[in-house]
């Protein structure tokens, strides 16, 4: 038995809803075929951008998106991707498959899906191989109203207004494909670049600094210590690769009990990450001024055979949609620190929320548990009281239950529970402490039969989420059965 205490009237701060943020690179088939199409395409599409991808990701309430990379970002010269799109500068993205970038999807039309989206961008600077001219320049181009080289020249690209323009990052992975480079040496370049990432008129632009891999302390450390007063934001980056990195990372589908169980406790180990990230960034910014931006996160296995292997493309099953919501419950636990994440990548690349086949599209499970989360979206996080069994493999062992709940603005609470027991279902008494004895539960379960349970452009909805009914009110406390390999959501009011 798992016993799980919520306190709804101990509110613990709010849940950011760019904790559900996500990040599209010019990588594979992310933003060319996954997002844009071209106007005249034979695929319905909103000025280029594929309709019924639009319509899925508004239903998930992208509150954020991350752009144009990743690795990408630090090899972009956004001049390029400006002015007529048929005059636009060709090249080769070296970092991913080698393939020609035409350069069609640019600033304007970034800005063009962050409007339909309702989301706001958060643009990845190049460090690593642009200037700081060429930064603070495309800052310019995009904020200032007035006049000026930059809003003249935007002007005269179509685009009268300034776009309003947050989140900004001072390179990418600056300690690998983004340069290379050391701490100490990145922390002078971030107080450098940063200098003339200005802000124009009421823009205000949050500073984020290229942060660690994984758990290399000692890179925030020393930018912390050199540079924190000048940021808003320091990044983390952690995927959850069941095997190795460079020797094999695992297969998306093709994956026995064990590479399950070592899954889970990779994407369990988010939460050590962060709490050592954020003892540390503790010391300089005892005030938590500095958000942790965890822009790059989400399983990363090999690519499905046949596919080009610089274009990242795997399937998803509900392991995926597991390590989603696993991450979701650590996510909201450190929600004083952890300002926003983006899952890698939004379509057809990596940990994906959507896949496309032509004019086919399904959704993933992944997708299924953004869409179950997003009620946490700005809703006040609620303390919670844990005492949670284990789930053993080989003499090790795994919590098997994880938990998170918040109460929204209209005063319902939501409770997110995921079993990563891949064979036994958890049964969980549910104290809701401050709430009246006999509360109205619904629910909703995204569950499997199978460990690479999956959907497919044939079967799109094998993994689908359900109504739940193995919420009882029992004697005050709600009594709850949770299928194995199971999400699950429960609304209480
Ligand atoms: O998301 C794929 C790549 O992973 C990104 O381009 C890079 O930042 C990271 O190494």
């Amino acid at each position: 038995m798992h016993n799980v205490i919520v306190n709804t009237d101990i509110s613990k701060g709010k849940i950011s809803k760019h904790i559900y943020g996500h990040f599209a690179e010019h990588l594979g088939r992310c933003i060319y075929e996954g997002i844009w199409v071209g106007e005249d395409s034979p695929i319905p599409n909103t000025k280029g951008i594929r309709s019924d991808v639009l319509e899925a990701l508004k239903n998930i309430k992208v509150p954020v998106l991350r752009w144009p990379g990743g690795c990408f970002a630090d090899e972009y010269h956004w001049k390029d991707g400006v002015g007529p799109r048929e005059s636009r500068k060709r090249m080769v993205n070296t970092h991913w498959g080698g393939v020609v970038e035409n350069n069609h999807f640019g600033t304007h039309e970034f800005m063009l899906l962050c409007e339909l989206l309702e989301c706001e961008p958060y643009i990845c600077g190049n460090v690593g191989s642009g200037t700081v001219q060429e930064m603070s320049e495309w800052v310019e181009y995009m904020t200032s109203g007035g006049e000026s080289p930059m809003a003249n020249w935007r002007k005269e690209n179509g685009r009268e207004e300034p776009w309003k323009l947050k989140y900004f990052g001072v390179g990418n992975e600056n300690w690998g494909c983004g340069g290379n480079m050391r701490p100490e040496y990145y922390a002078d370049l971030y107080r450098r670049y940063q200098t003339y990432v200005r802000n124009y008129g009421d823009n205000k632009i949050y500073k984020i600094a290229g942060g660690a891999n994984v758990d290399d302390y000692n890179w925030t450390e020393v930018l912390m210590k050199n540079a924190g007063w000048l940021m808003d934001g320091l990044s983390l980056h952690y995927y959850t690769i069941p095997g190795d990195f460079w020797l094999g990372k695992g297969s998306a589908l093709d994956f026995e009990e064990g590479e399950w169980f070592i899954t889970m406790k990779k994407a369990l180990h988010m939460d050590e990450l962060i709490t050592k990230h954020s003892t540390i960034m503790d010391k300089y910014d005892p005030d938590k001024r500095v958000g942790m931006i965890i822009d790059e996160w989400g399983t990363w296995f090999d690519v499905e055979p046949g596919t080009n292997p610089g274009f990242l493309y795997q399937q998803n099953t509900i392991r995926d949609a597991l390590v989603a919501g696993v991450h979701f419950n650590i996510f909201h636990k450190h929600a004083d620190r952890v300002h926003m994440t983006n899952i890698a990548q939004t379509v057809n690349v990596l940990q994906a929320m959507i896949l496309t086949e032509g004019e086919k599209m399904i959704l993933t499970p992944t997708y299924h548990v953004f869409d179950m989360f997003k009620v946490h979206q700005d809703a006040e996080l609620l303390a919670v009281d844990a005492s949670v069994g284990t789930y053993e493999m080989s003499g090790e062992t795994l919590p098997q239950v994880t938990v998170s709940a918040s109460k929204d603005a209209e005063g319902k609470v939501h409770v997110s529970l995921v079993n990563i027991d891949h064979q036994n279902e958890a049964s969980v008494s549910l104290e809701l402490r401050g709430l009246q004895a006999n509360p109205q539960v619904t629910g909703t379960v995204l569950t499997a039969d199978r460990l690479n349970a999956h959907n497919t452009f044939e079967q799109p909805n094998n993994v689908a989420p359900a109504a739940f009914n193995g919420a009882i009110v029992e004697g005050g406390k709600l009594n709850v059965k949770l299928p194995a390999m199971s999400v699950v959501t429960l609304t209480i009011e």
